[in-house]
């Protein structure tokens, strides 16, 4: 079967936030602890970080990273955290029944991220925590010396405020299952406060309101509109998740995997809907900025959902195994946010080690996962505009989204440095697709490279004994003729070409 695929430089979605490349790190399970903080390891430097797991989160170049929940920043008292870590409290974290120790907190995070250069987003606790409690951090974390908890900050060790810039207000405080859950009235009130106290500390922060935690929430979306027509002034960017699964966790259907390779139709229209509600509040309030979408928890999540830690440290939970088919729909949930690049400006996998991540470790090493593939492809080569692909191919019938094209496709060209890359999922299990791809306008001299994820088995996974037995290949790049370049896309495949 044959498709075709029309790009031009010039037919531009919007420029890409490279924001959209993010992660997200809780104190949960072995994300933390056994994670990014291993000092009992051999390996550990020390700080307690590890050059294997460093070099498998830099090779990610995530530019953003969220922390430190998640469910746990509910409970948390970012007090326990600073300080000489002999005397640093350890508490039952009960959004996961496990045991919190402590050892890594405010200081030993920002050490993480300016190792990784990449952006904080803090996350203040609206659950148990008071919006004084926000303001203090603000106060603790970005202010010059002179007052109480910056003073603190430097009797710490840190003299230098560290900056910080983006602020969550919150999470999904709209789930029954949330430490301090609120409905949306009372949350959005809170977070107002919240906001209104904490950019009164520092006035150059921007915020995150709580959208909702998924689309099957029997408030969705009328908690987004309420949340976003009483907090539309005070926010900057408005927050969703989703976890998808195959089948879907919440549903009795058997696998059904042609309708979870089209997963995406579900993600363009979970972003549009969200979007729609931002343009209704902004007309409410009358207001002339705009607020970005913060896709600041999403992954595939339903093998690994149990989530107690019997009070332990570290717990093996949500140690979630991916598969092929996992790294498909991983792709395509990064072709969304390039779909959507108008809208969607932060994006955050969840999480990056151990607990439903792209990177498993165990004391003497490490394995990276089939979903790290498409996450570092699109983190090495998306920049500059994202553009607005024609696609023409073939199509097939899914239970849950009706008829979907077998090929999804993005691309994205930098003028800056005249790069293009062209993403490709084949969403078919059985047919190979011949495409052509056409640059209209400014084509390049030459494909500089393509690579290949496939596999006949959409389960298979990587483990410690098998680590490359899903990963990604160099291919040779198709010639360019005229502007045109042809190739085959196998079956159950994700391709991505350079320029
Ligand atoms: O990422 C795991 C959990 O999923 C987070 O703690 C929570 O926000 C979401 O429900």
């Amino acid at each position: 079967r044959t498709a075709t695929v029309a790009l031009n430089t010039q037919r531009i979605v919007s420029d890409i936030s490279p924001l959209i490349f993010g992660g997200f790190a809780e104190h949960m399970g072995r994300c933390i602890y056994e994670g990014i903080y291993d000092p009992k390891s051999p390996l550990a430097d020390e700080r307690g970080f590890r050059p294997d797991v460093m070099k498998a989160l830099k090779d990610l170049n995530y530019r953003i990273m969220r922390y430190p929940g998640g469910n746990f920043v509910s409970g948390y008292r970012w007090t326990d955290g600073i300080g000489p870590k002999a005397d640093r409290p350890r508490r039952r974290a009960l959004a996961w029944r496990s045991i919190e120790t402590n050892q890594f907190g405010p200081h030993e995070f920002m050490e993480f991220a300016e190792e990784l250069k990449t952006e904080p987003m803090w996350a203040v606790n609206l659950g148990t925590g008071s919006i004084q409690d926000a303001a203090d951090l603000v106060e603790y974390m970005n202010l010059p010396t002179g007052t109480h908890f910056s003073d603190l900050r430097a009797k710490n060790g840190h003299k230098d405020p560290y900056g910080v810039k983006y602020w969550c207000l919150g999470n999904e405080m709209d789930g029954p299952w949330q430490i301090g859950h609120l409905d949306a009235v009372a949350y959005a009130d809170k977070a107002v406060e919240a906001a209104k106290l904490m950019r009164w500390m520092d006035p150059t922060i921007k915020t995150i309101a709580c959208g909702s935690s998924n689309t099957a929430m029997p408030t969705f979306p009328e908690w987004d509109r309420v949340v976003l027509e009483r907090t539309y002034d005070h926010i900057d960017y408005f927050s969703m998740h989703y976890y998808v699964g195959n089948p879907n966790m919440n549903s009795k259907e058997a696998v059904d995997t042609d309708s979870y390779l089209a997963s995406s139709v579900h993600f363009d229209e979970h972003a549009e809907t969200v979007a729609a509600a931002i343009r209704l509040a902004k007309a409410h309030t009358r207001s002339r900025k705009d607020v970005g979408l913060c896709w600041d928890e999403w992954n595939v999540w339903y093998r690994e959902v149990g989530g107690d830690g019997n009070w332990e440290e570290a717990p093996h939970i949500l140690e979630e195994v991916y598969t092929l088919e996992d790294a498909l729909v991983v792709a395509q949930w990064l072709s969304t946010f390039l779909r959507k690049a108008d809208i969607v400006r932060i994006a955050c996998i969840a999480q990056i080690v151990n607990v439903i991540a792209p990177i498993m470790t165990r004391a003497d090493g490490l394995f990276l996962q089939t979903i790290y593939h498409p996450l570092m492809m699109f983190s090495q080569h998306a920049a500059g505009n994202s553009l607005d692909v024609l696609v023409r191919a073939p199509t097939h019938e899914t239970r849950k989204f009706g008829e979907v094209s077998l090929l999804d496709v993005t691309a994205s060209h930098d003028p800056a440095t005249g790069k293009g890359a062209a993403f490709l999922v084949n969403r078919s299990q059985t047919e190979a697709l011949e495409v052509t791809v056409k640059w209209e306008d400014v084509a390049p001299d030459a494909l500089t490279q393509a690579w290949q994820m496939t596999g006949r088995d959409p389960m298979a996974t990587n483990s410690f004994e098998q680590p490359e037995a899903v990963t990604i290949h160099t291919i040779n790049p198709p010639a360019l003729n005229a502007g045109t370049a042809t190739l085959t896309l196998p079956p159950l495949s994700f391709t991505v070409l350079t320029s």
